[in-house]
């Protein structure tokens, strides 16, 4: 038996004006159903082309609105976190194919804006800035990313209104900022990370996975395969870890790592020798023209001498 909800087309509104409408439908919708367990809204918000990591978030959104609660999926490919010369123009778009995958996880609202909906006076002057945390590993990669995605994610926030909004912790660093936004700028919002959806051979489901060939696709699985050894290594310390990650990745054909590191999961400062506790090693690579990243929690060991 399926233990999806029952199949239903969510409402798609592109405008302000359409949200607040159905947000105020849904209120008083629910303040009229005297008795129910009033329900929460919860978001998740995407830039599209949905796979089933998405589809997992939206899941677990359901069960956190409750079932007289409202789920909203945003869709919208932010310009503001892509750099010059990186996908914005080519990034999968498929609206359509989209709404009919939510259709079957219990989704009720899409919120799909066009840039201007977003940011009706163009690029804004204010914008959020992720700090020291957005200037490392990605934010080191891609300039501004963060500050862009933090930005419209607050955006987003205030335009929803969530009680509850959900993240994938394969984008690590992005959760990390959020969480982060969230209690320095004390946005009453709570933030719930979803575990990273994998393929059966390890490879973490991510909306850039279609640009790649089958060759390509082959040698991607070097990054889980790295990360996996990395974890093995926890009881050999922090350079252990490091060590066994990097050997998988040095052997890897076609794979050119951005950064490995394995980083306090709160500060994303990078541990140092002698340190044991909780840890999060992330990687970023490319493979041929696509950029990829991974990460996988690890609870490090300091090194015993043998
Ligand atoms: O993770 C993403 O898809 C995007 O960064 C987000 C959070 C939707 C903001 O544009």
């Amino acid at each position: 038996m399926s233990t999806e909800p029952a199949q239903r087309t969510p409402l798609v509104v592109s405008t302000r004006e359409e949200l607040r409408d159905e947000q105020m439908r849904w209120a008083l919708a629910g303040s009229l159903e005297a008795g129910d367990e009033p329900g929460r809204r919860a978001v998740v918000m995407t830039m599209g082309a949905l796979h089933e990591g998405h589809l997992e978030l939206v899941r677990r959104a359901r069960a956190e609105a409750g079932p007289a609660g409202q789920v909203v999926v945003t869709i919208f490919v932010n310009p503001l976190q892509f750099g010059a010369g990186e996908d914005l123009d080519k990034y999968p778009r498929d609206l359509d194919g989209d709404v009919a995958k939510l259709a079957e996880v219990g989704a009720d609202v899409v919120f799909a804006p066009t840039p201007d909906v977003v940011y009706p006076d163009g690029d804004p002057v204010v914008r959020v800035s992720a700090g020291r945390v957005g200037e490392v590993l990605e934010g080191a990669s891609r300039p501004g990313h963060l500050d862009g995605v933090l930005t419209v994610v607050l955006k987003l926030m205030h335009l929803v209104r969530p009680d509850v909004a959900l993240f994938g912790e394969k984008d690590a660093q992005q959760l990390l900022a959020v969480r982060r936004m969230v209690r320095d700028l004390e946005v009453s919002v709570e933030v719930v990370g979803v575990p990273t959806v994998r393929e059966a051979d390890g490879l973490a489901l991510s909306s850039r996975n279609a640009y790649l060939s089958p060759e390509e696709r082959e040698r991607a699985l070097a990054l889980s395969r790295a990360l996996r050894a990395g974890a093995a290594a926890a009881d050999r310390g922090a350079a252990g870890v490091i060590n066994d990650a990097r050997e998988v990745l040095d052997g890897a054909d076609g794979v050119v790592v951005d950064y490995l590191a394995l980083v306090d999961p709160v500060t994303v400062d990078a541990v140092t020798d002698d340190f044991s506790g909780p840890a999060l090693l992330l990687v970023a690579a490319r493979v041929g023209s696509t950029r990829l990243i991974d990460n996988q929690a690890v609870e490090v060991s300091p090194e015993v001498q043998r």
